[in-house]
């Protein structure tokens, strides 16, 4: 048994035992608001940034959304395009090469929506009116489900689809 705070004199009717997690509780604070704000300011961790602001009841209609899907914009590098609207994305499945680094825009043509790939780094909001952007490089053969994480109504949980990771040459439309 070990007390060896200062001596146990009561302050304002608080216990010192008490007052002691209090103190911590309030330390932790700092050390929490102090990391966070070294994160975002000094390491540059944002959360998904907002890439251009749309329109959303045009976004659609002209540009690469309205066309949306994969491209690829240099070797091993893809940019994908993906329409969010209740209850599904568009496209509904993507498939890139092992390898491949693919950076993700999203957007909404009508509520809010979520966009999080399985077994990936990419979750993001999908706000109308802004385009969401994340990039990821897949280097595992597989199957990654994209899935709404944003209750957007009654047919939330069968808006998904999937990234398909293959060997090149393996079949597909490249
Ligand atoms: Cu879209 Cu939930």
């Amino acid at each position: 048994m070990s007390v060896e705070q200062a001596p146990a004199k009561k302050t304002m009717g608080v216990d010192p035992f008490e007052r002691n997690w209090m103190l911590f509780s309030i330390a932790l604070l700092v050390v929490f608001f102090t990391l966070v704000t070294i994160a975002g300011f000094a390491l540059g961790f944002q959360v998904p940034g907002v890439e251009t602001e749309v329109d959303p009841a045009t976004v659609a209609d002209s540009g690469p959304f309205a066309s949306p899907g994969l491209r690829q914009i240099a070797d091993g590098e893809y940019e994908a395009h993906v329409v969010a609207r209740t209850f599904s994305y568009d496209p509904r499945e993507i498939e890139v090469p092992v390898g491949s680094k693919v950076t993700i825009y999203v957007t909404s043509v009508d509520v809010q929506h979520g966009f999080k790939i399985q077994d990936t780094n990419i979750n993001m909001q999908i706000v109308p009116g802004q385009v969401s952007k994340l990039t990821y490089t897949f280097d595992r053969v597989g199957e990654f489900p994209y899935i709404c994480t944003e209750y957007c109504g009654i047919a939330h949980a069968a808006m998904y689809g999937v990234v398909k990771v293959v060997q090149p040459g393996a079949g597909g439309d490249g």
